[in-house]
């Protein structure tokens, strides 16, 4: 693969060429590798033929392209979404002398002679030599279905049964089903017509995960229902929603029938939760960084290559003032891409501050912005912190900013890069996001054509994918109309090709 296009994201994993979607099977193993599989077309660079594509990882952002791990078993039947697990007990009988046994659970997607959808099941395949090669079990599927509408099984261990949850994709509706050995499923329970409904819920998740209060302290132990939806996202196209709750081996109890949705931008969809992590670690989330209202026509095409990941991801639920449950979300640890520091003040108060970083060679960055000192009220409602990224040939911008007073609006604009014109491709998002306890954090990631930016740690976050015609090269910084003793400090930090 070659990683030097202009849009190639740097820190961001992509495939080598051709078009991807999906995250897939995400797995740490015994030795601490961790595994990314995921929907990949390997004939061209949009989407169809899907095959499992396989990259493996010592820290989740220097990534090994490996061979494709799951190809068609016959013409007209495609390897759809689905998970994978380590069983180290060969509760499944594939593994009688080794530990490290792998086995994928994904949907076989058939289609007839013209092309209409036909059958979606659920199978299995197994690994002898840790996740690079695998087996298509020969009893599949293990779960039957004459349903077209029927896919994306995501496989967690529960105590002493292994359990599933799967989408009725058109009914609104996740299966969770139940196994002693990962052949054999019995139906559990459903989940249904909750939150947000569109036209199709696909690739559920269901983590055990932390709350955490404002500090990060532990409050107690939850679990968290995702669903993707698509298309008709309130944004357009697709979009993850999601359900903190309580499960107990057969049955998920959301909170409430609230509709809560995990990125106030338009581009990450589908994500999964690696299987594997420690018990006291966060889950570890990982989006593909994309909306299928676009995804096959983005200008990468020219490069040869058709889509992105996110960062790898912290995960957790807090209780946010006002609103309540809240998914948190922050990049994990970055310190392998972490490259020098770039430009940092302390006092950027009611000034701004211009990086240029026209020679990092990744033309990546990551940033943070700290504001303390703020009153309880009476913030200006002219009091603002802003950011853009330039390009200065060309004048082209991605820009971002955050209106403390009033109703602590933040925004961010694309509509200044002019690499594609699309009318799915809508230029503006917004969100809310209230001030706590007189300070507010901003962070994020600028990575040739992926920004995404996390509020007050996580809260909120956005991803957007952006196409200029030149790169953005510098970076400005500002503040306007501070409140009396507030503080306000920013740090810009160049990051490392992942890929050099
Ligand atoms: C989600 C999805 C899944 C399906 C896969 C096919 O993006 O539509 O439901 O398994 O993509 O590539």
């Amino acid at each position: 693969g070659d990683y030097d296009g202009r849009y190639r994201p740097q820190i961001h994993f992509s495939p080598p060429k051709h078009f991807m979607n999906d995250p897939n099977g995400m797995f740490r193993d015994d030795q601490g590798t961790w595994h990314l599989y995921y929907q990949y077309n390997p004939t061209g660079v949009v989407a169809g033929n899907q095959h499992w594509g396989h990259a493996t990882s010592k820290d989740l952002y220097h990534w090994v392209n490996q061979p494709i791990a799951l190809f068609p078993p016959k013409k007209n039947q495609y390897i759809f979404s689905g998970s994978a697990i380590t069983d180290p007990n060969n509760t499944s009988g594939f593994f009688p002398s080794q530990g490290n046994g792998i086995v994928a659970i994904y949907t076989l997607a058939e289609y007839d002679e013209d092309g209409a959808p036909g059958p979606q099941t659920q199978a299995i395949a197994y690994s002898h030599d840790g996740g690079y090669t695998f087996t298509p079990y020969h009893e599949n599927p293990v779960i039957p279905s004459n349903s077209s509408q029927f896919r994306d099984p995501k496989v967690i261990w529960y105590k002493d049964h292994w359990v599933m949850v799967v989408a009725y994709a058109q009914e609104f509706e996740i299966g969770i089903f139940t196994s002693p050995n990962l052949k054999e499923w019995k139906h559990a329970s459903n989940f249904s017509h909750t939150g947000l409904l569109t036209l199709q819920w696909e690739c559920p998740n269901l983590v055990p995960i932390p709350y955490l209060d404002a500090d990060g302290t532990k409050q107690d132990d939850m679990w968290l229902l995702a669903i993707s939806v698509n298309p008709g996202a309130p944004l357009g196209g697709s979009t993850t929603q999601y359900y903190p709750g309580q499960f107990n081996g057969t049955h998920f109890d959301a909170v409430d029938n609230a509709a809560r949705i995990a990125d106030f931008g338009k581009d990450n969809y589908a994500g999964q939760f690696f299987y594997g992590t420690a018990e006291d670690e966060p889950p570890i989330y990982l989006g593909w960084a994309s909306n299928w209202q676009y995804t096959q026509v983005v200008p990468t095409g020219e490069e040869g290559w058709r889509s992105a990941m996110t960062v790898p991801r912290r995960s957790w639920l807090t209780k946010a003032k006002r609103i309540g449950w809240k998914l948190v979300t922050e990049p994990y640890d970055l310190a392998p891409v972490m490259g020098p520091q770039l430009a940092s003040n302390n006092s950027l108060v009611n000034g701004s501050l211009t990086v240029d970083f026209a020679n990092v060679a990744s033309n990546a960055l990551y940033w943070e912005a700290n504001i303390t000192g703020l009153p309880p009220t009476g913030i200006a409602e002219s009091a603002t912190l802003n950011f853009a990224f330039l390009a200065p040939q060309t004048g082209e911008s991605v820009r971002g900013g955050y209106y403390l007073g009033g109703d602590t609006p933040f925004f961010i604009d694309r509509g200044g890069a002019r690499g594609f014109d699309n009318v799915f491709f809508t230029d503006k998002f917004s969100t809310n996001s209230l001030i706590d306890s007189g300070s507010w954090r901003m962070s994020g990631i600028v990575d040739r054509s992926i920004l995404e930016v996390f509020l007050d740690g996580g809260v909120e976050s956005a991803t957007v994918n952006y196409f200029s015609t030149q790169p953005l090269t510098l970076m400005v910084l500002g503040t306007a109309d501070m409140p009396d003793g507030t503080d306000v400090s920013i740090a810009v930090y160049a990051l490392e090709s992942a890929w050099a």
